[in-house]
């Protein structure tokens, strides 16, 4: 299916075609000519058609362009599979610390992962957001000849949107508008993989579109809001109030039935008395990559953001023989859309069940100090706040000799490279060390006929040593509590 389809310029005049030919098209760009595809000159999906005195008559955005018949038409019209977005990324600063340059960093990384290209950026200094149009009218002017300057196909606004705004900006600007929550609801519907991720981000997309549709105006007509126009996006018979309600409710009822299901594994672990730990950390700090480094699990791994959505256990056995089932979860992010937290609130729950929270932070990202803030803020959101954590500053193989550093909030920081495996021996034997904390330790002759206990202790806890003996099999061992109260 074509992603997309380009047109070439005829006569001067940008081209449009007929929505019956490419229905199945996200979107339309026409080109100077067919063989400069550098430089899209209009973009958009606003086009009708029209059959005039025997010759097919299409309009685009204001442009015209006749065909002599139907196969004149489809001659001039090739498809391609890529569509790559230009934008134009705007912020506002609302004071004086740099917060939003940084923001604006993350806010290109954001465009990236969902597969735009940035062509310019720019941040206007305010008291507060502009209530109708996010940034001030003379500023506005400004974006507009820039996005003419740089054929800016789209703006992606660094906060949240009213739907008031989203209107205004489009129409002044006439160009797809877009905010942070949308490109992270877009990455989201591109990367969830199993059922319960893929409901999980409709329903925030619905909710997201829900509030806003009256604002999305002209979005709403195209195929879909985001960079990319993924996932329920498409579903633009949905539009209606009473139908998204709907769906709503019918997801909630899917997604409760899978919140049992996970209830009921999470139930079955702690069960089995292996204790878990969640792997947290900012988006890209390297939580997959230090699950496969320890288990071999497999998860993607990429330099994109958000790379995992879906939670991933497995069992890690450490050097102590001690088990631990590790679990990967969603990356933190700053703005993480509300929607999407109370959405992800059953993955991200995995940290709230743990018994040890393993922090994973990027050591060598410059912005590393606002990340750990993030995540703790989440964590905090979640009530996370009194697991033990450990945090591994990541990618030390980056950081050349840094000197030390410390998370004042954690049990222990250290200094690890996933990918090298440095530092990852010396954080299992703390893993085994602080998980050891929660066990008790019993030294204890079992007769011989009670020697089917020991059979526990081997399966739930650690066996340090066994001496058959005259009077029975002396024990040293460490035990979860409830395997104690079984022996
Ligand atoms: P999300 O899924 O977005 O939450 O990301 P994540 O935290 O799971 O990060 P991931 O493991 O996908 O790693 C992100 C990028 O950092 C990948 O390109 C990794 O190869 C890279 N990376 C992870 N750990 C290290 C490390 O120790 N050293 C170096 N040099 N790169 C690393």
């Amino acid at each position: 299916m074509a992603a997309c389809i380009l047109l070439r310029k005829q006569g001067g005049q940008a081209a449009g075609t007929g929505s019956y030919e490419i229905a199945y098209a996200t979107r339309i760009i026409c080109f100077a000519n067919k063989e400069d595809k550098s430089s899209p000159r209009r973009e958009g999906l606003g086009f009708c058609f029209a059959k005039q005195g025997g010759q097919i008559l299409c309009s685009c955005k204001g442009s015209r362009i006749c065909f002599a018949n139907k196969e004149d038409m489809m001659a001039q019209i090739y498809e391609t599979d890529e569509e790559i977005e230009r934008v134009l990324l705007i912020g506002v600063a609302l004071d004086d610390n740099d917060e939003a340059e940084s923001s604006l960093d993350e806010l290109a990384e954001l465009a990236k992962t969902a597969g735009a290209v940035t062509v310019g950026r720019l941040i206007q200094p305010r008291e507060y957001f502009h209530p109708a149009t996010y940034i001030g009218k003379g500023k506005l002017e400004e974006v507009r000849l820039m996005a003419d300057e740089l054929d800016a196909t789209g703006i992606i606004c660094d906060d949240e949107l009213t739907p008031a705004q989203l209107r205004n900006l489009e129409d002044v600007l006439n160009l797809k508008i877009m905010d942070r929550t949308m490109v992270i609801l877009d990455i989201f519907a591109s990367r969830a993989n199993t059922s319960e991720g893929k409901i999980q981000v409709e329903m925030a997309q619905l909710k997201y579109r829900m509030t806003r549709l009256s604002g999305l105006g002209t979005a709403l007509s195209r195929l879909g809001g985001g960079i990319g126009t993924r996932g329920p996006g498409e579903k633009k018979i949905e539009t209606d109030r009473r139908l998204i309600r709907d769906r709503i409710s019918r997801l909630n009822a899917q997604l409760k039935e899978i919140e049992n299901h996970r209830e009921i594994q999470r139930q079955k672990r702690s069960d089995s008395t292996i204790p878990v730990a969640a792997i947290v950390g900012y988006t890209n700090a390297g939580k997959s990559t230090l699950l496969n480094k320890l288990t071999n699990a497999g998860v993607l791994s990429e330099d994109k953001l958000f790379a995992t959505l879906d939670p991933t256990t497995r069992v890690l056995k450490l050097p102590n023989t001690d088990k631990v089932l590790l679990t990967d979860t969603v990356g933190f992010i700053r703005k993480l859309p509300h929607n999407l937290i109370e959405a992800f609130k059953s993955t991200l729950e995995e940290a709230k069940y743990a018994d040890i929270i393993i922090h994973v932070v990027d050591s060598v990202h410059p912005d590393m100090d606002r990340q750990i803030a993030a995540v703790y803020e989440t964590l905090d959101e979640l009530q996370v706040g009194d697991k033990p954590v450990i945090t591994l500053f990541n990618k030390t193989d980056l950081a050349g000799n840094a000197e030390t550093i410390k998370d004042m909030r954690a049990k222990c920081s250290m200094r690890v490279s996933a990918k090298t495996g440095e530092g990852i021996d010396e954080f299992l034997d703390e893993l085994g060390k602080i998980l050891r904390e929660n066990r008790i330790h019993i030294n204890r002759c079992f007769k011989y006929q009670d020697a089917g206990r020991i059979q526990l202790i081997r399966e739930f806890g650690t066996l340090i040593s066994e001496e058959y003996t005259q009077d029975g099999i002396e024990v040293e061992a460490y035990v979860p509590k409830e395997i104690y109260d079984k022996l």
